[in-house]
């Protein structure tokens, strides 16, 4: 029999407060408790980044963490991006560069760059191949994918300037 227990944290802005199952996946609670069903899940064991989310701004596999570890923190899911019918820079991106094609990674793929560029909107080849190397698409290639993160690093580099 699974114990509940409970959890309070930020969710894409708002407070989430529930009890969970002691040994729900992040990703699980996203998904299954929240509704949250942009986050995707692959591997289920740390290697694909497709599960990724942003916690306290940070790149993390929702499926190597537990719900009740998300206590106290401030999580942000692919859902956050947009703003209403407005697309991130990113998100734009990657539609201009042809960055995906049956796009199940690709929230993971965008969470990460997220945290790459806010940042750093002026990251050289290198270090976005960093981030890029810690993802797996099996169908895109990653030369597209790369030119979606150096026109979204243009993008946020301007909108900042
Ligand atoms: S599903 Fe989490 S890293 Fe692959
Ligand atoms: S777009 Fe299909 S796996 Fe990456």
């Amino acid at each position: 029999m699974s114990a509940l227990v409970p959890v309070k944290c930020h969710v894409n802005g708002r407070v989430v407060e529930t009890m969970v199952d002691a040994r729900m996946t992040l990703a699980d609670f996203l998904r299954h408790e929240l509704g949250l069903t942009g986050t995707h899940v692959g591997c289920e064991h740390g290697v694909c980044g497709i599960c990724n989310i942003l916690v306290d701004g940070q790149t993390t596999r929702s499926c190597l963490m537990l719900a009740v570890q998300a206590e106290g923190h401030e999580i942000r899911t692919v859902e956050s991006l947009s703003d209403g019918d407005k697309l991130h820079p990113i998100q734009e991106a990657f539609m201009e560069e042809h960055g995906l094609q049956c796009g199940f990674c690709t929230a993971g793929f965008m969470m990460a760059i997220c945290d790459l560029l806010e940042n750093n909107t002026n990251p050289s080849e290198d270090e976005i191949k960093d981030v890029l190397g810690g993802q797996v698409c099996r169908c895109t290639g990653y030369n597209t994918i790369l030119r979606a993160v150096k026109n979204a690093a243009a993008k946020m580099g301007s909108a900042g300037a």
